[in-house]
């Protein structure tokens, strides 16, 4: 039966070579393994097998069971090794080259129009001295109304249609709000530095109004401060200038008019000739030619106060430009709400470069 066993096994080893699929090489083993395989038969015969022998066959079984079941194991490891390194070499694929087909067909991502607006006025700003401030959505009355002169009895507060909300966690008796406009970042870019100082704030900004084609809840701003000595409306003006022309890369018509907001004096509206329709009246400019873009003015001297700075020896003008806007008039988009759409369709037209 030792014999048996032995030739057993150099059997298996023989029969194991010459395969190479999955299911022959399982056969193979439930021929040896299997109820009525041929190590069960040999073991079989133990049954008229003295003890002696019984103690050195029944090792010698289980260890050829062993063996077998390791060859095997081995053999499909091998096996699943070499389909996979087939595969692997067979779709070989240069990320490098642009050509490869599959890679031709994949969606690129697009930069959001937004955003390659927002880096280029950023990139402007930086270029003439300006620092890039970022601020908080959540903010508080002091900073979004009271501290830009709008106390709470004051009618310009309607002006601004508010999302409040109250934090039932808190004790606070303070209201939160999700700010109405990036001018609260003015108040925190005063409050935090000495004059002179100059900055820009890009911010997203809510308000609960109804939408239209030039209206968003969500939409955004970038809000601009320049604080120093002698500070002029001609020193706005030109700055003012200076932007339009980077981003649209020729002169476009501008009005100045006359504008109230409670946190400058005086203000002005700037407006620019409606580049969907030329100035002929479309519905984005509401039949009328013009644009409202850029509100703007020199800082009212209570601002300044609650900013921690002197009226009487600082000046300073504040803008603050509606960015969903000046994107619709650079690319020719009819609609301020394709912005937020999320629609790939819409995103995927403007490509990072
Ligand atoms: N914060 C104003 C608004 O959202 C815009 C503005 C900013 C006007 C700075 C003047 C100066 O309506």
């Amino acid at each position: 039966m030792i014999e048996q066993l032995d030739s057993l096994s150099a059997e298996f080893v023989g029969a194991l070579e010459s395969l190479n699929d999955e299911a022959a090489i399982l056969k193979l083993k439930s021929e040896y393994l299997g109820k009525k395989g041929k190590v069960s038969e040999i073991l079989k015969g133990l049954r008229n097998a003295t003890a002696d022998e019984r103690k050195v066959i029944g090792p010698k079984a289980n260890g050829l069971k062993e063996e077998i079941n390791q060859l095997v194991a081995t053999k499909l490891q091998k096996i699943e090794l070499e389909v996979i390194n087939k595969k692997l070499e067979k779709n070989k694929i240069d990320l490098s080259n642009r050509d490869e087909l599959w890679l031709q067909k994949l969606n690129h991502g697009g930069v959001h129009p937004r955003t390659l607006i927002q880096r280029e006025i950023e990139d402007v700003f930086l270029s003439m001295g300006f620092e890039v401030l970022d601020g908080p959505h959540i903010e508080d009355e002091f900073h979004n109304f009271e501290a830009l002169n709008i106390p709470s009895d004051h009618p310009a507060r309607d002006m601004q249609d508010t999302f409040w909300f109250h934090d039932p966690q808190s004790d606070e008796k303070e209201k939160k709000l999700l700010r109405t406009h990036t001018s609260t970042i003015q108040v925190r870019g005063m409050r935090e530095r000495k004059p002179p100082f100059r900055f820009i704030a890009p911010g997203t900004v809510f308000r609960c109004e109804r939408t239209d084609a030039s209206h968003e809840m969500v939409f955004n701003q970038l809000e601009g401060m320049m604080v120093g000595k002698d500070i002029s409306v001609g020193n706005l003006i030109y700055f003012m200038k200076t932007l339009l022309k980077e981003i649209f890369q020729k002169e476009v018509e501008v009005r100045l008019r006359p504008g109230f907001f409670p946190f400058v004096e005086p203000g002005f509206e700037l407006d620019i000739q409606c580049l969907i329709c030329k100035g002929k009246g479309c519905s984005v400019c509401k039949k009328t030619g013009w644009v409202e873009l850029l509100p703007c003015g020199m800082v009212h001297p209570n601002v300044l106060k609650a900013g921690g700075i002197d009226p009487d020896e600082y000046n300073g003008f504040a803008f603050g430009l509606g960015l969903d806007r000046l994107v619709m008039m650079r690319y020719g988009i009819d609609d301020i709400r394709h912005l937020n759409s999320g629609d790939l369709r819409f995103n995927s037209q403007f490509q990072a470069y």
